[in-house]
């Protein structure tokens, strides 16, 4: 990869904090955007302005083209078989919702999850447990943060779930679970998957029909797209048979006083005006990421992760949460200091040196709750930082160490 070029598309990344570059390593909250997602952003706003799906004048047939082509591409970028098993949603939580709100879960049936989801793969279910009575069973991880077999395997047999909702990379350490065994085992066993892929389909290719997977959600702003647009994978044979999640404008064929009739997929699942300009700023981010390439992007981020981990190794009681093998770990190193308040490290991080990274519990409280632990920074790259960065994070890291 050729970084200076490819740093060179980001305007953030010309950023200077007191006279020093700007070091972003709070990827895996929010990417930072290329030039060409802005310029489609803006090419909506300048060009055509109008909405899809409705009025018949070459401006909304415009987005309408527009708006097919980006779903055929997402389509393609993770490997599903039809445009219309992907659904437009606001972002991974979006996506959760709606297979929580329109799948039919009845009082007494089992959703079964990890103990490492983020909030909006546990909240969910949660709500389902206190307002439909569903029940929530949650699969207990390695000692080292890994996904257990075992444990997963004995969970399905006494459970009996009627879906297994998991992450795929997870934002608390970067791991990756094994979808594709986790998906093979939960169907064996009569349940449904969902998966959460927001931290996986920005560094990896996912590919639903491969996973064999029924649902998977991503966002669009951990992969350079704009806020507030992403995807959910449904397959059609089950999207079919579920009732819309939020309803309205544009997911009906027509109405009565008494009654609806649903479009057919996607519609059905897109109420109201969309967010063109983020489908299309979409459209552009999965081009961008397409053409990088996925082994390159890959090894890259697993060196950073490989600097990072050996440098803060050296810091006396530094813990890195999740397996000692950085090669496990993808684009996250986090970590804690006992007895030292994660904000003031990230803070004094920012000030200091104008790194960014992410501190506190990650929307993974849970996770963090039941061990007592206070939290943890977090540091998570992509592949247009540098070993310039990873080497002056660890040096940051040690100067602030000596400060707290
Ligand atoms: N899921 C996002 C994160 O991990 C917000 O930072």
């Amino acid at each position: 990869m050729d970084l200076d070029q490819i740093r060179a598309d980001f305007p953030m990344l010309s950023r200077q904090i007191k006279g020093r570059p700007l070091i972003y390593f709070d990827n895996a909250c929010m990417s930072l955007r290329p030039q060409a997602v802005l310029t489609e952003i803006q090419r909506y706003y300048t060009e055509m302005s109008a909405c899809a799906g409705r009025s018949n004048h070459r401006l909304a047939r415009a987005v309408t083209e527009a708006v097919s082509a980006v779903r055929e591409s997402v389509k393609n970028f993770i490997g599903a078989k039809l445009a219309e098993e992907i659904i437009f949603t606001r972002n991974t939580t979006e996506g959760i919702n709606l297979v929580a709100n329109s799948l039919e879960l009845k009082a007494g049936e089992t959703v079964l999850i990890s103990d490492k989801e983020h909030n909006s793969n546990l909240v969910p279910w949660l709500k389902l447990q206190r307002t439909r009575g569903i029940k929530l069973a949650v699969v207990k991880s390695t000692p080292d943060n890994r996904f257990d077999q075992v444990r997963f395997e004995q969970a399905l047999t006494q459970e009996r779930p009627k879906l297994v909702s998991w992450v795929m990379t997870s934002n608390l350490d970067g791991v990756t679970n094994p979808i594709e065994t986790i998906t093979q085992l939960a169907h064996r066993a009569g349940a449904l998957v969902m998966v959460d892929a927001a931290q996986s389909v920005p560094h990896q290719p996912v590919k639903v029909t491969e996973l064999e997977v029924d649902f998977l959600a991503f966002s669009g702003h951990k992969m350079m797209g704009p806020s507030g647009i992403g995807g959910l994978y449904g397959k059609k044979t089950c999207l079919d048979k579920m009732e819309g999640f939020l309803v309205g404008g544009d997911t009906v064929v027509s109405t009565t006083y008494t009654d609806y009739q649903h479009l057919p997929l996607p519609e059905k699942f897109e109420a109201g005006l969309q967010d063109y300009a983020g489908i299309m700023g979409l459209g552009a981010a999965v081009d961008y990421l397409t053409k990088i390439g996925w082994d390159k992007l890959k090894s890259h981020e697993s060196h950073l992760n490989q600097i990072i981990s050996q440098g803060l190794r050296e810091i006396n009681g530094l813990k890195i949460i999740g397996p000692k093998d950085p090669k496990l770990r993808g684009s996250i190193v986090a970590f804690y200091l006992e007895g030292v308040d994660p904000h003031q490290i990230a803070a004094l991080l920012d000030e200091a040196y104008g790194i960014m990274v992410r501190s506190g519990q990650h929307c993974v409280h849970s996770w963090f709750n039941d061990r007592g632990i206070q939290g943890s920074v977090r540091a998570s790259s992509y592949f247009y930082n540098t070993e310039a960065e990873a080497v002056s994070l660890v040096e940051a890291v040690k100067a602030v160490r000596r400060m707290v």
